[in-house]
Order: structure tokens, then C-alpha cells, then sequence
């Protein structure tokens, strides 16, 4: 692979404690390269935010919802109170129960989550559900093989997961698909009596961060983050010494995600293919809480102390542009002209006993400087 990745910056400020400093190579989309100035598209999205905010848990969430309702930074920072009838869930418990019966939404990271299931005693998985049918019934086979109980399977249509919350017997469901999807799963789910566990991030915008905690409220549901960095070895080490007081009082902290995203948002099929629209609109830090997440709990952010502003900055975006110019598909239309036209002037060597037909050249000449394709190029 070409080139290093640019780094894109985001610092988040808790002045009491700590300057965290999240470094993200995502780099910022390009809007002009949608002949959009940051402007018109934030104004149009913020249009759309209000669609989505009014919609709620409604199925129609919007592709992208980047921008709240309430559009000015002032009001977006308000704590908002807490509205009549609702209790805190911070000392929420859940009953024991001998069995834990899961329900799995989105069976591509959710195939993680299906076999950390099957490596519990206590947690079996009673339903499976993907847009795509064959994932759904692939993970109920790897239930069934593995427990000897096939999980009830829905799949087929974007809306299906709806029947499941509704009619099985769950006590949790794993939320795994893309992220417009986080919210409106994860509230229908929390309504019906049932936790919500919500892959990263949990919400995009926070008019939904606000209705996440609205309605574990008002349900007193259990609403959990799948922050798996949380647990990682390393982190779980430098948490325990920070609680062991090894570092003394904790006055600043870094935390970064560094993960080279280049493949993975031209991929087709698969992350690339909604993932990659968000970098296209939006200039910020979309993958926060990986880095974020471990930091927060070594700083007791939420339990003791709290963010309080943050300050956000990207580098001009690059990479991603230098990336896809890079990467053309491994064939151009001269290829399907020249490798389709032997069908026509095969018949008419045939039909003329074999004599030659000569073959037009559709690169106009192109083909004297034409590098070969990269198929088989070394990486
Ligand atoms: N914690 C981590 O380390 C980690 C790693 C990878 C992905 N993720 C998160 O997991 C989520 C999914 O990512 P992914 O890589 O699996 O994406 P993906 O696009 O590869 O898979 C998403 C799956 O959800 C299904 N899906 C989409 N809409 C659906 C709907 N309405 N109903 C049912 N199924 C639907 C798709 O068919 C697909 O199988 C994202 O939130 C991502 O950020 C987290």
C-alpha cells in the first residue's frame, strides 16, 4: 500500500482532570467533491436532522443524520432536564436469571457477538435477523451446530428486525448493523421491554445520544455500548493501575484510533458500502469512542468528573482522494469492447470461409502508453 495516511485531530477537553487528545486517520471528506460547500450542506442536513429528530424511533431514519434538531452550538450544549416520570439508571440492576436469551441484528460484526454468546453457558441465542436472508440462516446454523437449538431466523426485508422485538422472548438484543440503524433499533428495543446492546458508536447525532438516555429511563431498560476497546488486555492493565493510584492524579490522557480505513471504505459489499458516505459529508471524528472509551474510565469521566468542551480540528483531506485515484477497476470499457467484439467478427470470418477480419482498435491508439492493469501488481 501507498503513502502513509494523514492524520486528522480531535481534542477533547475535560479542564478539571485532563486534555485528551484523539487522533483519528480518517481523514475530513471532501464536500467539493460533490460541488457542496460546508454551508449548504449543513444547512440541508440540518433540514434533514429535524426530519429525522420529528421522525424518532420511526423507521425512516434518515442515510445521514449528522445534525441535530436544535442547530445552534449553544443550545445543542444544554444539559436538557430530565422529564417527568423518568428515574436514573445508573444503579440499574437486571433480575438473575439462569438463562440469558439473545437476539443478534446485523450478522457481520454480530457474528462476533453470536459466538461470544456460544462461548457463555447461561446465554443462548433465540433469534438471528439480517437484511440478507443467507446470513441469518448461516449464523442459525452455526447456533444450531454448536447448542443443538436452531435460533428463530428473520431476514429479507430492512424493517423485518421490528417483528422480532416484537414477538420473541428476549431478554437482550445485540444491535450490530450500520449506523443509522443504531437508534431506532436500539429505542423500539428498550420500548419492548428488552436491553439494547449498541455496537460503536451508539448514536450519530445527539438528539438521538438524548433519546438513548430518555428512554432507558422511562423504560428502566439497560442501554449498553459495545465498546470492546474497554477490554482489551492492555487497556484493562494501565485501568487497573490507574485505580491502584500508580499514576497519582490523572491530569491528561491521549487516546487515539489508528486503524487504516482505506481498504475497508472502498470495499463493496460489506462496511464500505455505508461507511463510506459518512466520510464523504462529514468533517469530524466519526469513530470516537474506541480511544475514547478506555480514557474515559481511567479518568472516571461520568463517575466522578466529566467532559466539559471539546475543540475539534482536521488536517485536509488526502489520503482517501490519492486512494481511490489510485485504485481503478481492474478493467475499462476498451477491454469490453475489444474482448465482446470477437462475437460479431468471428461470425463474419466464418461466414466469409475463414479470411481474416481486422479488429478496430477502441483506444483510438491509447494502447501504445496503456500500463498494464494492477491485477496481479505486488502490493
Ligand atoms: N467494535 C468493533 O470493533 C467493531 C468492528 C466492526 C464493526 N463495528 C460496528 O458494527 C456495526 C456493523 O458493522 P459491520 O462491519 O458488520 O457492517 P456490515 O455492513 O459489514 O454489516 C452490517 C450487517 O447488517 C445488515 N443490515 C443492514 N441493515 C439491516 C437491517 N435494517 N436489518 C437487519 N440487518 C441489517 C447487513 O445486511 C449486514 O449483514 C457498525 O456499527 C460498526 O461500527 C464495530
Amino acid at each position: 500500500m501507498k503513502g502513509k495516511p494523514k492524520l486528522s485531530c480531535a481534542r477533547i477537553c475535560n479542564p478539571t482532570t485532563a486534555t485528551i487528545e484523539s487522533w483519528d486517520t480518517m481523514n475530513k471528506s471532501s464536500l467539493s467533491r460533490r460541488s457542496l460547500s460546508r454551508r449548504s450542506f449543513l444547512k440541508a442536513s440540518a433540514l434533514a436532522g429535524v426530519g429525522a429528530s420529528l421522525a424518532g424511533a420511526s423507521k425512516a431514519a434518515a442515510p445521514l443524520a449528522p445534525s441535530s434538531a436544535l442547530t445552534s452550538v449553544a443550545e445543542i450544549s444544554q444539559t436538557r432536564p430530565r422529564p417527568a416520570g423518568q428515574k436514573p439508571v445508573h444503579e440499574l440492576t437486571t433480575k438473575p436469571r439462569a438463562r440469558v436469551r439473545v437476539a443478534v441484528i446485523g450478522l457481520h460484526r454480530g457474528m462476533a457477538h453470536v459466538h461470544a454468546c456460544l462461548g457463555i453457558e447461561f446465554a443462548e441465542v433465540v433469534a438471528v435477523c439480517d437484511l440478507v436472508p443467507a446470513r441469518a440462516d448461516q449464523a442459525a446454523e452455526v447456533c444450531e451446530k454448536n447448542r443443538g437449538h436452531r435460533p428463530a431466523v428473520y431476514g429479507g426485508t430492512e424493517n423485518i428486525w421490528e417483528q422480532m422485538v416484537e414477538r420473541e422472548v428476549i431478554d437482550a438484543v445485540y444491535i450490530a448493523t450500520p449506523w443509522r440503524w443504531h437508534v431506532p433499533m436500539a429505542l423500539r428495543t428498550m420500548e419492548r421491554g428488552k436491553s439494547a446492546f449498541i455496537e460503536v458508536a451508539a448514536a450519530l447525532t445527539v438528539d438521538d445520544c438524548w433519546a438513548l438516555v430518555d428512554t432507558s429511563e422511562r423504560t428502566q431498560q439497560h442501554c449498553v455500548l459495545l465498546e470492546n476497546c474497554c477490554y482489551g488486555e492492555d487497556e484493562l492493565f494501565v485501568l487497573n493501575l490507574a485505580r491502584e493510584g500508580v499514576f497519582g492524579r490523572l491530569t491528561h490522557a491521549e487516546c487515539a484510533y489508528l486503524h487504516d480505513l482505506r481498504g475497508v471504505l472502498f470495499s463493496l459489499g460489506s462496511e464500505g458500502d455505508w461507511r463510506r458516505d459518512y466520510h464523504e459529508h462529514l468533517n469530524g471524528n466519526l469513530y470516537p469512542t474506541h480511544g475514547l472509551g478506555p480514557v474515559a474510565q481511567y479518568l472516571g469521566v461520568g463517575r466522578g468528573d466529566q467532559f466539559k468542551f471539546l475543540v475539534s480540528t482536521s488536517s485536509a483531506e488526502i489520503s482517501l482522494t490519492e486512494y481511490r485515484d489510485q485504485h481503478q477497476p481492474d478493467s475499462v470499457v476498451y477491454d469490453a469492447a475489444a474482448w465482446s467484439c470477437f462475437i460479431e467478427l468471428s461470425v463474419r470470418s466464418v461466414s466469409t470461409g475463414s479470411l481474416p477480419v481486422n479488429i478496430p482498435d477502441f483506444t483510438r491508439g491509447l494502447w501504445k502508453t496503456m500500463p498494464p492493469l494492477g491485477i496481479a501488481e505486488k502490493a
